[in-house]
């Protein structure tokens, strides 16, 4: 089996900082989204891994993706689709790498609580074409919906209705044999102007095949926007965060809960809640920092206090105290002298919430 990890989306949501990283790069707990989904795969002991990638983030995810993972025993393939003109596209485009195995597909920036080893085990039980993951939401129109009949065989999909025939949202980790590649021949673009997977699905149906679903008790958080990455990296902290202190801690620095504290980190007159972590070569004097908070490489926080959020490598915060709910993307520079004012040179599309 191999795995097929979609990363070619343009990110507009995440807008500003999606201009000068792929979404799939943006860091929860201070590693990429895209590195969760891997490891997910690998943890299904799937050794090939395609990730498709468009023309103009294919050297920083290939780069980042060799840098981490390569040397070992797993093999990556970078597979180019120039337009996004679907999740079907992309199997359509990766399809000569695919030939004729069985593959999982996973979304690049997508974070779910489940077993890969599971599902797998699962799909070849039930020797099904396609065995997809589904959880029931309160708003299915956001997603593709499936329909089940009554020994739980799926009967039919719909993605993005309107009326939504049922609550079961389509989660974004499918398991497909090869007989996907005949189907998606057959569909065509929906009304958004995308080859919908989840068209080549119900084509699928229509074709007799077998298709079933797993339905997932755990989280699972679509990462595209400010809120949900925050969202993420709290699920993520919550559920991996070991404590860890390899950088310097001052003796009248408090430490509560988990908290990670990276090499060449310095930290001063503090206090650090967990879950929490303090990049490498960052420095924190005379602040509080966490819960749920990751601050990246090489920052320097001062007086300050910043809690709920994501900060990237680079950041200077000087005097601010309240900060939370926050994603701040690298080299950002936020302080505070004297009596609050509100001075600003920002970039096209961010937000400010005073
Ligand atoms: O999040 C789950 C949902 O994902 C499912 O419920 C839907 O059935 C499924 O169609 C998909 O819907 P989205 O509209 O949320 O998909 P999105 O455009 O966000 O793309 C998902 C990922 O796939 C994202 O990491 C970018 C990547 N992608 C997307 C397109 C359209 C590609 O690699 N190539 C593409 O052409």
């Amino acid at each position: 089996m191999k795995a097929l990890i979609l990363a070619a989306g343009k990110g507009t949501r995440l807008r500003p900082l999606t201009y000068t990283m792929p979404k799939p790069m943006v860091p929860v707990m201070n590693r990429p989204v895209l590195f969760f989904v891997i490891d997910q795969a690998i943890e299904g002991g799937i050794k090939e891994i395609g990730i498709v990638v468009s023309p103009d983030n294919k050297e920083t995810i290939r780069d980042a993706v060799m840098k981490e993972y390569g040397g070992g025993d797993l093999s990556f393939e970078f597979i180019v689709q120039k337009e996004p003109k679907g999740l079907a596209h992309a199997v359509r485009t990766a399809q000569p790498w695919l030939g004729d195995d069985d593959f999982v597909m996973l979304l690049g920036d997508n974070l779910t609580e489940i077993e890969l080893s599971e599902m797998i085990k699962d799909f070849y039980n039930e020797k099904a074409d396609a065995l997809i993951l589904v959880k029931e939401v309160d708003d299915p129109t956001r997603f593709g919906v499936v329909v089940l009949d009554e020994e739980g065989n799926v009967k039919d999909l719909v993605e993005k209705p309107k009326v939504p025939p049922s609550n079961l949202a389509i989660v974004g980790v499918y398991l497909f044999s090869p007989s996907i590649h005949d189907s998606i021949l057959r569909i065509k673009p929906s009304w958004r102007g995308e080859y919908e997977i989840t068209d080549a699905i119900a084509e699928l149906v229509k074709m007799g095949k077998k298709v079933k679903v797993v339905k997932l008790d755990g989280w699972w958080i679509d990462t595209g926007k400010k809120d949900t990455v925050l969202e993420a990296n709290f699920a993520v902290l919550d559920a991996y965060a070991e404590q860890k202190i390899e950088g310097e801690v001052s003796e009248d620095t408090r430490i509560i809960g988990r908290v990670i504290v990276e090499e060449g980190a310095v930290v001063r007159s503090s206090e650090l809640r967990g879950p929490a972590i303090i990049g490498a070569g960052t420095i924190v004097e005379n602040s509080s920092i966490g819960p749920f908070t990751c601050i990246g490489d090489d920052s320097e926080i001062k007086n300050s206090s910043i809690s709920y959020s994501v900060f990237l490598d680079k950041v200077k915060v000087i005097g601010v105290h309240g900060v939370m709910d926050s994603l701040v993307g690298k080299n950002a520079t936020i302080s505070m002298q004297g009596a609050p004012k509100v001075k600003l040179f920002i970039g096209d599309d961010a937000s400010v919430e005073l």
